[in-house]
């Protein structure tokens, strides 16, 4: 088995499925219940940000209530044991903007799509932890600005967040694993074509079923991420990677 040296994780909203939270695009996802350019866009805040602010703070109160799940637990602990081994760079891309994968322990985490317990104010652009409801009539502890504070959340047509960082480690990783994503939003959805056109790296990917972007993958293995997450990460630490 190869001892991988540099490993990218990216995930999606399928891992945090089994604790509760809904994806976007399965049957009865977030986005076949409601209409993301009403929700989801700089332009849908502007001209209704109550209806937005409802939005965030119902998944908000949802993340609150959910717990890790085995797959965000065996991650965590698979990066865990890599730090403790000195065995070389692991960096979890998240596209979720739930706590679970730190609340499960992992630490090498960057979320390119923004955290929901964090706000932002739109006028100063002042970052601050956000463990309750937003509304308009709030104000910035910082600029003192009132109804400018917004989910620090990326919506359609934002640029995500730590893309340089995140090209870097792609463009350095040994073995590529895709989690539990649909593979249809960019410019997540091109990491793989990304990493395989350097053919550098192992690609992977664990769904419940097959991706937009399957065909890209070397390796496959379909099944409920509480599952197939740990048996991959405990089979590939059984050979020492
Ligand atoms: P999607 O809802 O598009 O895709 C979720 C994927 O998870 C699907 O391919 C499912 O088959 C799979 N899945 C569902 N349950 C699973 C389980 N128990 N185990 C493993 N896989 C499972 O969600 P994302 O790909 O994360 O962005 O969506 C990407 C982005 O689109 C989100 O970050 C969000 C959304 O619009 C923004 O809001 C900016």
């Amino acid at each position: 088995m190869t001892r991988y040296t540099n490993i990218v994780i990216l995930t999606g909203a399928g891992v945090s499925a089994e604790s509760g939270l809904g994806t976007f695009r399965d049957k009865g996802g977030l986005w076949t219940k409601y209409d993301p350019y009403k929700l989801a866009t700089p332009e849908a805040f502007s001209e209704d940000p109550e209806r937005v602010h409802a939005f965030y703070n119902m998944r908000r109160a949802s993340m609150t209530d959910a717990a890790p799940n085995a797959a965000h637990h065996s991650l965590a602990h698979w990066e865990a044991a890599r730090r403790e081994n000195g065995a070389g760079e692991f960096l979890l891309v998240t596209q979720n903007v739930d706590d679970l994968h730190e609340r499960a322990g992992s630490r090498s985490l960057l979320h390119m799509h923004g955290e929901l317990d964090k706000s932002r104010c739109s006028c100063c652009g002042d970052i601050q932890p956000c463990n309750g409801d937003l509304s308009t009539a709030m104000t910035c502890a910082t600029c003192g600005k009132t109804g400018g504070l917004r989910p620090h959340v990326v919506w359609f047509g934002e640029m995500p967040f730590d893309m340089d960082r995140i090209a870097d480690a792609l463009d350095a990783c040994d073995l590529f694993v895709a989690i539990g994503t649909s593979g249809t939003v960019y410019p997540a959805a091109g990491f793989v074509q990304r990493v395989a056109a350097l053919g550098q790296a192992h690609t992977v990917e664990i769904n419940l079923e097959p991706s937009e972007g399957h065909s890209s993958f070397a390796e496959r293995t379909y099944g409920p991420a509480s599952e197939t997450v740990p048996r991959f990460v405990e089979d590939l630490r059984s050979s020492g990677v």
